[in-house]
């Protein structure tokens, strides 16, 4: 096993796993260790997509090059990308057509939700082309969760939300490769369908498909639930928060809420603060809840919630003994939390018909029933207290504190307090002068097979060094927020000419300046810097593709993270992925890819003006970063 210190940048991650293995408690960072990757898998050239096979085709071409079928290691690497997208999507296009029915039940009255952002209601009705005079709020509300809705079922033209949110060079594009969405649905099915044995065999089709996968998931995933989210829920402003695992309180009942959907966490908390007498008699001095992955970015965003961890170390909370319940929704929730629970007190809720674990207490949660379903939970995380076991307790000290919510909405209204008529302009201007060299979103995962934190935080504080303006979503805000780069504190690692600018943006606002870095949200707010680089390239006259911007995804575990990087490079932006995306064992996909642009060949930077950098060196992933920023800026500015 590695040691400690090798598996997270984190000290209390550090001494949690210890305990861990002092009490033979088994995490996800240890079976990183145990499980060997296979090498076939890692290069993406076995296929199990018929009873033929199982079929693998070594890259080094030793043993039969083709399958069964006489598919070729291309052909069998593609697919297995294409099939990575539409698992990542298909999350997010899920997470996009609940928050559509939560809508539409909470317009009709029978769901307990009210409509929080009435403003965006009315800016999201606006833009969908909806008549809104003379009617009420909630009617109103009902015919955008309709539109949204149509996105997962219309047969015909292009799906409403690509046509509102897109920007028109990049659409322009997609229509003309004929491949902008329909329909979710339609799409997600057309994906698994024209992946099967016997159908789609061209290599170049399938990444195009996958292309496809990245757009379904950048509207009907990112865009939709951001939108609707905001509705229902408030549009982020700024928030101060604290991080790390020491949010755990000792003197209260402590819930950590997990997954990715705010609806039923958004009255956990509600619930928490009823309940308060309820846990008062059990002897604790409230109810604590605690952030863990999106779900806890989606509460930290809107409530301000504090945050405990990030993916790779979520059985570490439980580890520390203090934790009551963990109540999971969707995506990105271990198996192993149920083992590890098994060790302590803690009680696994699941809440979904389609995400069980086995051994896990269930209590099932739908819009209808959100106040029902949060009260129970609360209840039982109330019960359990009793069940601490005082030998057992561990909770780290120290925390940090970190702003966030900055949505897009919020950042426009900071600059406006630099100019009024048009807030863009003190960002262009500075960008324009090279205070900013670029902008670039930090997104995406912690690995267990990576060191926590590091990938994160070094590709963060490179950029800001060379005066890059910095925007985080996912896990990886985690990382940056731990390590100071979400408060005014971590400035010292901005170059002069950055911090100026952030300096004096926050001052307008009556911040001693804005962090270094902007917490944009969770991993579907990956739509917040889309809409943001909208803005500047229309502003600009220009495409998105010829911006400097990039996007970093250090260390990535999900096909999520696929999905959301191809969305960007489908817009031109270069994306850096720090983990294998397991595309190596072909030299056409790979191509087509990462490839530069070549007369003669069709690559992603080609077609669409961005590539996929896959680089696992962190400090080298930043150069290229920087390298390519740099060659957009001439392009753009003549520099
Ligand atoms: Fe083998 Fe072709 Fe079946 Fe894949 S689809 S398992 S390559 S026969
Ligand atoms: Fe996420």
């Amino acid at each position: 096993l590695r040691h400690v210190t090798e598996v997270s940048d984190d000290l209390q991650v550090q001494s949690l796993l210890e305990k861990a293995r002092k009490e033979s408690v088994s995490t996800a960072f240890d079976r990183a260790d145990e499980m060997m990757q296979c090498g076939f898998g890692s290069a993406g050239v076995c296929c199990r997509y018929c009873l033929e096979g199982p079929c693998r085709i070594s890259p080094n071409g030793k043993g039969p090059q083709k399958g069964v079928c006489g598919a070729d290691i291309h052909q069998i690497v593609a697919r297995s990308f294409l099939n990575h997208l539409t698992q990542g999507t298909s999350g997010h296009a899920e997470h996009g057509r609940e928050v559509a029915l939560t809508l539409l039940e909470a317009a009709e009255g029978k769901a307990p939700f009210e409509i929080k952002d009435v403003d965006k209601l009315y800016a999201v009705a606006n833009d969908l082309g909806l008549e809104t005079a003379d009617k009420t709020v909630n009617e109103i509300a009902k015919e955008v969760a309709l539109k949204a809705l149509e996105d997962f079922q219309k047969q015909t033209g292009i799906m409403n939300w690509v046509q509102m949110r897109a920007h028109k060079d990049s659409l322009k594009k997609w229509n003309d490769l004929r491949i902008t969405p329909v329909n979710a649905h339609l799409e997600i099915s057309k994906a698994v369908a024209r992946n099967a044995m016997g159908c789609d065999a061209d290599p170049l089709n399938l990444v195009l498909g996958a292309v496809t996968m990245g757009l379904v998931d950048g509207y009907a995933g990112l865009h939709l639930s951001t939108d609707l989210q905001d509705i229902l829920f408030g549009t982020p402003k700024a928030v101060k928060a604290k991080y790390s695992m020491a949010v755990l309180d000792e003197k209260k009942v402590n819930i950590a809420v997990h997954g990715h959907v705010p609806m039923l966490s958004e009255k956990v908390v509600e619930w928490s603060r009823k309940l308060k007498p309820e846990a008062e008699k059990v002897g604790a001095e409230g109810v604590n809840i605690v952030g863990v992955c999106c779900t806890g970015n989606e509460l930290l965003m809107r409530q301000g919630v504090s945050v405990a961890s990030s993916f790779s170390s979520q059985e570490l909370v439980i580890v520390s003994g203090a934790l009551e319940a963990m109540v999971v929704d969707i995506q990105c929730v271990m198996p192993g939390i149920q083992n590890v629970a098994e060790c302590y007190h803690t009680e696994i809720i699941t809440t979904l018909p389609y995400v069980k674990i086995a051994g896990a207490t269930h209590v099932e949660f739908s819009p209808e029933i959100a106040d029902k379903a949060a009260e129970e939970i609360v209840r039982k995380a109330i019960k359990n207290f009793k069940n601490r076991d005082p030998e057992k307790l561990s909770i780290p000290k120290e925390t940090v504190d970190a702003y966030a919510g900055f949505s897009t909405e919020q950042i426009l209204e900071a600059l406006s307090k630099l100019n009024a008529d048009d807030p863009l302009m003190p960002l262009i201007d500075a960008i324009k002068a090279g205070k900013i060299r670029g902008v670039a979103a930090l997104v995406g995962c912690t690995n267990p097979r990576e060191k926590q934190d590091i990938g994160n935080v070094t590709v963060a504080k490179e950029l800001l060094k060379n005066n890059v303006l910095v925007v985080a979503t996912g896990c990886a805000a985690h990382s940056l927020a731990k390590n100071k780069l979400m408060s005014p504190e971590g400035l010292v690692y901005c170059g002069d000419e950055l911090r100026e600018v952030l300096e004096a943006i926050g001052q307008a606002v009556g911040l001693p300046s804005l962090p270094p870095a902007l917490h944009m949200g969770s991993c579907v707010d990956n739509s917040r810097p889309a809409d943001l680089l909208t803005a500047l390239a229309n502003k600009l006259g220009v495409g998105i593709k010829d911006l400097p911007a990039v996007g970093s995804c250090p260390e990535t575990h999900s096909p999520k993270a696929l999905s959301i990087g191809t969305f960007f490079i489908a817009h031109g932006v270069d994306v850096h992925v720090g983990v294998n995306p397991q595309v190596s064992g072909s030299s056409v996909v790979t191509n087509i890819l990462c490839g530069d642009k070549q007369e003669g060949t069709v690559t992603a930077e080609e077609v669409f003006g961005g590539k996929l950098i896959y680089e696992t060196d962190h400090i080298v992933a930043a150069e290229k970063l920087l390298e390519r920023i740099n060659m957009k800026r001439a392009q753009l500015l003549g520099e």
